[in-house]
């Protein structure tokens, strides 16, 4: 089959393979190539298992995979032979030298600026598609304005898909936010882009901006999405020591449509791949313009985060009489939010790090995190057990936390796990998932977040 255009992408994890999918599955008459230089995860993807567990992405993939999708660990053919290449690779935090801990790592980046420069035979629109400190694309595009032969247009169009609901978010965004150099050339090229993801998003949700816009507009969507988690977060103690119920200040505060009831769900804190990393780096780039009061602002949400973890571990032991030794808890869920695999900055990790500290035994049940668990604590010294069956994991515990929101949590026999536990039994429900007034009635020590605890010991005068 003879296609219209060829569109290439350069690295194929959850952002780069997902989009990509979704890409050629909506405009069967573009060949689209995702290539990354993990050969295994190529493999992946080639196989009937995409590399990630995501809700209806295996299904699209296997729909367009070999048609019109291919994946490919051969990064040069991809480059030469796409017009439009999207950059998808990761931009994790600095580890080394200045801005360690805080600022963004270009070095994936770069080096795909310098392979699109070194294998490129024409001109070809550049996507950044990864989430980057403003002004990067200026970088990109003074590495690629020294090629003697060819000329390039680097434009930003920042993803926002949430795991879980990564391809419902494709396939219906919210917005799609493309910009580019305000010149004849730039505003060319982002309106290729535009009519690439014209074929099934209505215009009007297509935005386009200046280049600067676009890429800090990404920065700003996850600290102000953040920034509510935080914000109901903060009030947990408050409501737990008042009397007040979180769940019911939610609603109320969201009824009001100027402040809108989503992300007002109270957590042990949230996690991901990007939340952290990305107020971290909008933090770094205001203090490296000098803006220290703003950056420390940002940086305040990430601080109420690392609390709420440990406000939780330490509700814990309070709970359970000041001691966690030779104490069993089952932890029901890891991933770092329900529907994914995915433990990046899981509030687990933190969870469990803690409470092995505290001497405790821990049992992991998670229904698709348990792999990425077992990674995660690779060398950590402590006693863990890993399980699949979230009975087994509760046998003979002393309490169970809720770290993930999974709904098959909702659903267990608990009259079942509270004849299996040790008593008194304890259940820390770190999602507010659960139904608190009947645990209490089979027997549990009830600790919901934001809320009075509910417990059957008598208070001594
Ligand atoms: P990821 O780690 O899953 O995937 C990145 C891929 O890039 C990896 O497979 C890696 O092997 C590949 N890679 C790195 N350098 C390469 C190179 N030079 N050549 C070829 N391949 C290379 O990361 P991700 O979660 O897909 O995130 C990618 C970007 O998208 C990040 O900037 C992230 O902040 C942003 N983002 C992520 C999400 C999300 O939900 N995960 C959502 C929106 C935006
Ligand atoms: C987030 C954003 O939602 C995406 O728009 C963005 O593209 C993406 O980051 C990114 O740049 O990587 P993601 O991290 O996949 O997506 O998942 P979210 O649904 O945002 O959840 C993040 C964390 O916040 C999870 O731990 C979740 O459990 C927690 N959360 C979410 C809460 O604690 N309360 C809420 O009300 C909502």
């Amino acid at each position: 089959m003879r296609f219209e255009k060829t569109i290439g992408c350069i690295g194929a994890g959850y952002v780069g393979g997902s989009t990509m999918a979704v890409l050629a599955y909506k405009c069967p008459h573009y060949k689209v190539i995702a290539a990354d230089m993990d050969e295994a995860k190529i493999q992946k993807w080639n196989s009937n298992d995409p590399p990630f567990y995501e809700p209806g992405l295996k299904e699209i993939v296997n729909e367009v995979r070999g048609k019109n999708l291919f994946f490919t660990h051969d990064i040069p053919s991809m480059i030469r032979e796409s017009q439009i290449i999207f950059v998808s690779v990761n931009t994790p935090i600095k580890e080394y030298g200045i801005g360690a801990g805080m600022a963004a790592d270009l070095r994936y980046w770069e080096k795909c600026a310098r392979d699109i420069l070194l294998y490129a035979n024409e001109d070809k629109i550049v996507v950044e598609k990864s989430t980057v400190p403003v002004r990067t694309a200026q970088a990109i595009a003074h590495i690629l304005s020294s090629s003697q032969n060819h000329r390039f247009q680097v434009i930003s169009n920042p993803e926002f898909l949430a795991e879980g609901t990564a391809i419902d978010d494709l396939l219906s965004p919210d917005r799609v936010l493309i910009g580019s150099e305000e010149t004849p050339e730039g505003i060319a090229a982002r309106e290729e882009i535009v009519k690439i993801y014209a074929h099934w998003v209505p215009r009007e949700k297509i935005v386009t901006s200046n280049v600067w816009s676009s890429e800090l507009s990404k920065l700003a969507s996850n600290a102000f999405l953040a920034q509510r988690i935080s914000s109901v977060n903060a009030l947990t103690p408050l409501c737990e020591i008042t009397g007040a119920n979180i769940d019911e200040v939610s609603m109320a505060v969201g009824m009001d449509s100027r402040i809108g009831g989503k992300f007002l769900k109270a957590s042990v804190g949230f996690g991901g791949s990007c939340f952290r990393k990305d107020i971290l780096n909008l933090a770094y780039i205001c203090k490296s313009y000098g803006l220290e009061e703003v950056a420390e602002y940002w940086l305040g949400i990430l601080k109420i985060n690392e609390l709420q973890k440990e406000r939780f571990v330490q509700r814990m032991l309070r709970a359970m009489f000041n001691t966690l030794v030779e104490k069993k808890i089952a932890i029901f869920g890891f991933a770092f939010k329900a529907r994914t695999d995915d433990t990046r900055d899981s509030p687990a990790i933190t969870v469990v790090k803690r409470l092995l500290e505290e001497k405790a035994s821990i049992s992991i049940t998670d229904p698709k995190a348990l792999e990425n668990a077992k990674k995660d604590l690779k060398g950590i010294t402590g006693a863990i057990h890993f399980t699949l069956d979230p009975y087994e994991a509760a046998q003979h515990a002393d309490a169970i936390a809720v770290i993930t929101e999974w709904d098959l949590y909702k659903e267990l026999n608990y009259k079942k796990i509270f004849e299996i536990m040790r008593k008194p039994a304890f259940i820390f429900d770190g999602r507010n998932i659960l139904d608190h007034e009947a645990l209490y009635n089979i027997g549990f020590n009830v600790y919901p977040l934001g809320k009075k605890e509910l417990v059957h010991f008598k208070e001594y005068p």
